[in-house]
């Protein structure tokens, strides 16, 4: 069997000027939740993703961040064709992949992974590290036994920086780091080009996720991978993301560059996300304006009109509660959706 393909790519430099690896126009997608009215005849959904576009480069980490129900999950998850998609369409490789089914999404899922939030509920506690690593091989039909995988998963528990031996161990065996790094491993096992990291170091230890990050980090630069990055806090990607895409209650409200989000927040909910990510400067820690978010998350099955963001905005006009802000330029590669910045 083959080497794992390592590359030379460096990331930022194929970002710029290059097809994207993964394109992303009007995705929306709404889970069907029952019935409403008289006759029970007006059907509800919850509107977990609703019309977003964005694009990530080869080589790239997109961050996406938002609070708890924002569609985070939901999106990634449509883009590995995992849920029904509503409208919108997904571009991979310059392959339209909204409607693919049979051998091509078969073809697909190797090339796409998923890293899970929970390396605990993740990995099945009664299989062995070797079928663990090795299922996706013989699934993929790569072998036909799962013993004839085992030089190819060491060789993968080694990439992830794990001992060799432990091929033959149960998971129970393991810390959540060590968890977390077989199931990096099972994901690379197939040599995905694209990977959705769903708050990969969530659930660990703080003392535990840089080493996971930087991990991740180490093996886009060495096998030239694409992620879709995806934490609740803006603080655990900004080590790890080229650009950065924040979601409020099933829209995209801003995207940027990293430090141009970190460093010119346009959108009021970034820039109340931000008020709440721990500055390392105390002296500017004190001096800086805390913006508390106040109220609720609004119901996903009736979102607010206009803005979605406009019950909690600080400083929201007659128009963002009627009109919906389009995500536009507001600086170079700088989009937000903002009636007011
Ligand atoms: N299978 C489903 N059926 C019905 N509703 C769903 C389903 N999956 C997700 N939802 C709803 O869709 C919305 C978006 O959920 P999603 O899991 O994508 O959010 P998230 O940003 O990943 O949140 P978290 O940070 O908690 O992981 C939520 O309101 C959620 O309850
Ligand atoms: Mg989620």
């Amino acid at each position: 069997m083959p080497s794992l393909k390592l590359s030379e790519r460096s990331p930022e430099r194929d970002r710029r000027g290059a097809e994207p690896l993964l394109i992303v126009r009007g995705l929306t997608v709404r889970f069907p939740v029952g019935r409403a009215g008289f006759w029970g005849n007006r059907r509800l959904f919850v509107h977990a993703v609703d019309d977003v576009s964005f694009e990530i480069f080869r080589g790239e980490t997109l961050g996406l961040v938002g609070e708890t129900g924002s569609g985070k999950t939901t999106t990634g998850r449509a883009i590995l064709r995992r849920v029904p998609i509503a409208a919108g369409t997904i571009t991979f490789k310059g392959n339209d992949i909204t409607h693919v089914d049979g051998d091509n999404l078969r073809h697909l899922r190797r090339d796409m992974q998923l890293v899970f939030q929970d390396p605990y509920a993740s990995l099945n506690p009664r299989m062995k590290v070797l079928d663990l690593v090795g299922e996706p091989l013989v699934v993929h039909g790569v072998v036909r036994r799962i013993r004839e995988a085992r030089d190819r998963v060491r060789e993968l528990l080694e990439l992830v920086g794990l001992p060799a031996d432990a091929v033959d161990r149960y998971p129970h065996a393991f810390s959540g780091g060590q968890r977390q790094r077989i199931g990096i491993a099972r994901a690379l096992a197939l040599e995905p080009d694209f990977i959705v990291c769903d708050e990969p170091v969530s659930a660990l230890d703080v003392s535990i996720r840089a080493q996971v990050v930087n991990l991740l980090q180490n093996l886009q630069d060495r096998l030239g991978l694409t992620y879709l990055f995806i934490a609740h806090d803006l603080s655990v990607v900004r080590h790890i993301s080229h650009r950065i895409a924040v979601m409020y209650a099933g829209k995209v409200v801003e995207i940027a560059d990293r430090d141009e989000i970190y460093e010119n927040p346009k959108h009021p909910y970034t820039q109340a996300l931000l008020s709440a990510v721990p500055i390392p400067d105390p002296a500017l820690q004190r001096t800086r304006r805390r913006q508390i978010l106040r109220g609720e998350i609004p119901n996903p099955v009736d979102p607010p009109p206009g803005c979605r963001f406009h019950t909690r905005c600080p400083i929201a006009e007659d128009r963002c509660r009627t009109d919906p802000p389009p995500l536009e330029p507001k600086r170079p590669e700088h989009l937000a959706a903002c009636w007011l910045t």
